[in-house]
């Protein structure tokens, strides 16, 4: 029996029918909560009162929580493992391109089935800054639904309506950073000493500098530097300059945080991706990147959740080098994001097309440790942002390449250098011998666009099957992103949007394309045949269980260079094809290629791009 005072004042605010749910709950996971907390705020002299005012507010949003999001909370304690299935799709849209508003999405739920998608996430949704706003990624108000895209009652009807599609709804939760409009910014503006507490503020640029001599930079174009001159001195802003970070140094951040966490969950939004969760904490003397507080910070958020809306899962937005990802799906001990977003992955695919060769991809799979148990990585092709290089670095340089040459190499490539087919643009780099990332539609870089023949039509087609192929049979969640499915090109139109023009990740983030959409069981028009096989492929994979998150997964090195042949368990294996020229592999014993049913015995011969894959055995 626990009799704590930190979770009696939890307990106290609950209705008796949720006593014991809850006991049984903070017995696992407060411990595990007061030490992170006691870890990271313990020196603060008013600590205990704090942390019971946060219990206390914890106690609150655990009593408000609808009944059916309860009852997912109990269905997903009990199945833990819920979101590792193969049956498990995302997809990815900002809501203004996809439907329009929040009911407009709503009515796209037939198509979303028609895909067999179980999570969608909505790119920011919430009130956001004025005129230039990061994507939405500057969010003046947590608890308010951006207004031209809906209202909170909009938001609980779609929630509901997802939930009965078998749809969870993932919202981005812009953590490290609020809009420089956020009612605490213009507190902080009218001289409130507490609002002006939540930012890292310094009075002169003593600080800033000595800072800045080892952090590095997110818009080294657009917004160079860290701090923006405001509040009477220099604001900690890690990105656009109107986008403040928040000082979690400060537990008054935190405990607001955790609060609007589940607000928005007992809305009905199921899975939250933490935005730039690398940042969220800044040590001096270092790039102020996954610093053990940020983690810390993070597992409390985690505990919290466990505790009041266990139904929910954390995902972890980190862009940063394999080697520092699997600290953000923690350990069986110290639990952390329930998933974490594999960019070196999505990043070493592109690469290999444009190396026409599998070492980076290959290293990165070497460098992709086992999960801890219920955690995933997050599979994709592409995203609103760019394809970020730097994240290769260590994998680039293994067979000793000079991994800025080659990274640069890549980021030429697919800005359409070098005889390359690709259409795409560097982004935030305009220096040819560095690399930082590279902007464009998938179809777009895969060639799509400047294809002028069928033939080379047909090889930019399957080089995007190809990709989607790697996300869907690596063993993660997948995610596809709104217009990939139908091979949608480049949108220019950002051009001439004075707001957008000078961030060229606007290429990707098109109006959904309706004329492709209706063209989409059309076998003669590419959004068809690109449609058709991405379906197929979604369709193969659920019959499948060694294409599970948590089924194993084994690097086959008797691989030819271009070649990426991956086992998922005994009786599984994927076989891909990165370059342009036909490659042979040898297989032992009898396989039945689950694309077409024919029986395979001995050699294989891939044609240019050719994915397979393969079951051991002839089952036809
Ligand atoms: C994340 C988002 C990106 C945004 C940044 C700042 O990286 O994906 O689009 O610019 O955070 O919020």
């Amino acid at each position: 029996m626990l009799s704590n005072v930190m979770s009696d004042r939890l307990l106290a605010v609950l209705p008796d029918a949720l006593r014991a749910q809850a006991l049984r709950r903070l017995a696992v996971h407060e411990p595990v909560l007061r030490k992170l907390l006691a870890g990271l705020y313990g020196q603060q002299a008013d600590f205990d009162a704090w942390l019971g005012a946060l219990m206390a507010s914890l106690g609150e949003l655990y009593a408000a929580r609808p009944a059916p999001l309860r009852e997912l909370d109990a269905q997903r304690e009990a199945q833990p493992e819920w979101f590792l299935s193969q049956r498990m799709l995302g997809y990815c849209a900002y809501v203004q391109n996809f439907g329009g508003t929040l009911n407009g999405v709503a009515e796209r739920i037939p198509y979303l089935r028609e895909m067999g998608v179980s999570y969608l996430h909505l790119l920011p949704f919430l009130r956001a800054r004025e005129g230039e706003n990061d994507g939405g990624f500057a969010v003046s108000d947590f608890d308010d639904v951006e207004p031209a895209l809906g209202s909170n009652a909009d938001l609980v009807a779609l929630t509901t309506r997802l939930r009965e599609a078998g749809i969870s709804l993932c919202s981005d939760f812009i953590l490290n950073h609020v809009a420089d409009d956020h009612a605490w910014a213009l507190a902080a503006k009218a001289g409130d000493e507490q609002a002006r507490a939540m930012f890292l503020c310094y009075p002169d640029r003593e600080m800033p500098d000595r800072y800045e001599r080892t952090l590095g930079q997110v818009f080294p174009q657009v917004a160079p530097g860290n701090f923006t001159p405001a509040l009477g001195g220099w604001v900690w802003s890690t990105f656009y300059p109107y986008q403040w970070d928040l000082n979690y140094a400060n537990p008054a951040v935190f405990s607001a945080m955790a609060a609007t966490l589940l607000r928005l969950a007992n809305r009905g939004i199921e899975v939250f991706r933490l935005d730039s969760t690398a940042f969220l904490w800044k040590r001096e003397g270092t790039n102020s990147m996954n610093q053990p507080e940020a983690h810390q910070i993070l597992q409390a958020l985690r505990a919290i959740v466990d505790i009041v809306a266990p139904g929910v899962l954390l995902k972890a937005e980190a862009i940063v080098p394999t080697r520092e990802l699997p600290a953000y799906l923690g350990s069986a001990d110290a639990r952390e994001c329930h998933i974490a977003y594999h960019s070196s992955l999505m990043a070493a695919g592109w690469l290999a097309l444009s190396e026409q060769g599998t070492g980076v991809l290959r290293e990165v799979i070497r460098n992709t440790p086992t999960l801890p148990p219920s955690a995933t990585w997050l599979s994709y092709v592409r995203c609103h942002d760019d394809i970020g290089w730097n994240v290769l670095r260590a994998e680039a340089a293994a067979d000793g390449s000079d991994a800025t040459a080659r990274l640069a190499r890549a980021s030429r490539f697919f800005a359409g250098a070098e005889g390359s087919y690709a259409a795409g643009a560097a982004f935030q780099s305009t220096d040819p011998n560095a690399a930082h990332g590279s902007n464009g539609s998938a179809a777009s870089l895969a060639g799509l666009e400047r294809a002028d023949s069928e033939a080379a039509r047909a090889l930019a087609l399957r080089r995007l099957q190809l990709l989607h192929g790697l996300a869907l049979s690596f063993g993660a969640l997948p995610v596809l992103y709104m217009g990939d499915e139908l091979a949608m090109e480049n949108d220019y139109s950002y051009r001439h949007r004075p707001q957008h023009a000078m961030d060229s990740r606007w290429l990707q983030r098109p109006l959904f394309d309706q004329a492709r959409w209706r063209a989409r069981d059309d076998a003669g028009d590419s959004a068809g045949q690109m449609y058709q096989s991405l379906l197929r492929m979604v369709r193969l994979r659920r019959q499948h269980d060694a294409l599970a998150a948590n089924a194993p997964r084994t690097l086959l090195d008797d691989a030819p260079d271009a070649v990426l042949a991956l086992a998922r368990g005994e009786r599984f294996v994927t076989l891909m094809n990165f370059s342009g020229e036909p490659q042979a592999y040898a297989l032992q014993g009898r396989w039945t290629d689950c694309m077409d049913g024919s029986i395979l015995d001995g050699a294989l011969t891939l044609a240019p791009y050719a994915m397979h894959w393969l079951e051991r055995g002839a089952t036809a």
